[in-house]
């Protein structure tokens, strides 16, 4: 066998028992330090959730900012995305964790409002965009301003293959445009990517449940771990399932209701809304 073949097997083998990966970073305890949020995320939470028009629970936003931070953190690159931004409420958490380098995706309909077929929010990109520039300016932003359903067609998810490492999926509630956006994640997300899928236990879209049900039995890639108010969080891959879960029973553990709850065959643990979050996140910013 040729030596150089030798070593680098060698040597990854001792990154992976030491480090969990080739960069030396140490997962196990980079989890258990303290959620870390950067001052615009921070202030985005603290003055301007409360005064976008939209849906998110405080502590959902919490969490997606403290994950798409952590995952920089653990040296995970990529660019991130959402189906379904409306007025940008759900997308600024993800916007305002962008890293050097990287580009977010914003994915709607906007005033094409014919292809919004379950009227599913209300897309208005000036709106949307003054959101952005008010709470996270100069961010690399991408529109793509068409219906999720078009963007296999369009050759989206191949062209962006193994490229998104955090993905909201918030846009049509049907059965047929859940099972699609998830699939259009599973296709463009890379290793150690999280996904978010919206109203997945809402009576009044139970398009989004029913897609998930079908998208899983289907042996699909993305691993659900955890719900959140109001959203399923997906690991891509079994690798890092386990230290989200970590994280969020090491940080929001006091909201977690159950553990290892069955959702078919995945074990996921339920967070709770804590409603205190803001105010104790503000006492620690003054
Ligand atoms: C529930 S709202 C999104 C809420 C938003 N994420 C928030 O945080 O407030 C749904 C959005 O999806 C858009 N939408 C509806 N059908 C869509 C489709 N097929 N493809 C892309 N966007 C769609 C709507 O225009 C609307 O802005």
């Amino acid at each position: 066998m040729n030596p150089r073949y030798i070593i680098s097997v060698l040597f990854r083998s001792i990154a992976k028992e030491g480090t969990d990966n080739d960069v030396g970073i140490d997962f196990s305890s980079t989890i258990k330090q303290p959620p870390r949020l950067n001052r615009r995320s921070a202030e985005y939470l603290i003055t301007g959730l409360g005064k976008i028009e939209g849906w998110l629970c405080p502590t959902t936003a919490h969490i997606m900012t403290t994950l798409a931070e952590l995952q920089t953190r653990l040296g995970i690159k990529g660019d991130l995305a959402e189906i379904g931004v409306h007025h940008g409420k759900s997308f600024l958490p993800l916007a305002t964790a962008v890293a050097p380098g990287e580009k977010i995706f914003a994915i709607d309909v906007f005033e094409d409002q014919y292809k919004n077929f379950d009227q599913s929010g209300h897309g208005d990109l000036q709106t949307f965009l003054n959101s952005v520039h008010t709470y996270a300016p100069g961010t690399p932003l991408e529109i793509v301003q068409d219906s999720s359903l078009d963007l296999a067609a369009m050759g989206w998810p191949k062209s962006h293959a193994n490229s998104i490492r955090f993905f909201s999926i918030d846009g049509s509630h049907t059965h047929e445009a859940t099972l699609n956006d998830l699939k259009i994640a599973e296709q463009t997300t890379k290793d150690g990517a999280i996904v978010a899928v919206d109203d997945i236990l809402s009576s009044h879209w139970l398009g989004v449940i029913s897609g998930m049900f079908d998208y899983l039995k289907a042996g699909g890639e993305l691993l659900p771990f955890a719900i959140i108010p109001n959203k399923m969080l997906l690991s891509r891959g079994q690798r890092l399932k386990g230290s989200w879960k970590d994280f969020l029973r090491a940080h929001y553990g006091q909201f977690i209701s159950k553990h290892d709850v069955r959702f078919l065959d995945h074990p996921i643990d339920v967070v709770e809304e804590n409603s205190s979050i803001l105010k104790e996140l503000e006492a620690t910013m003054s």
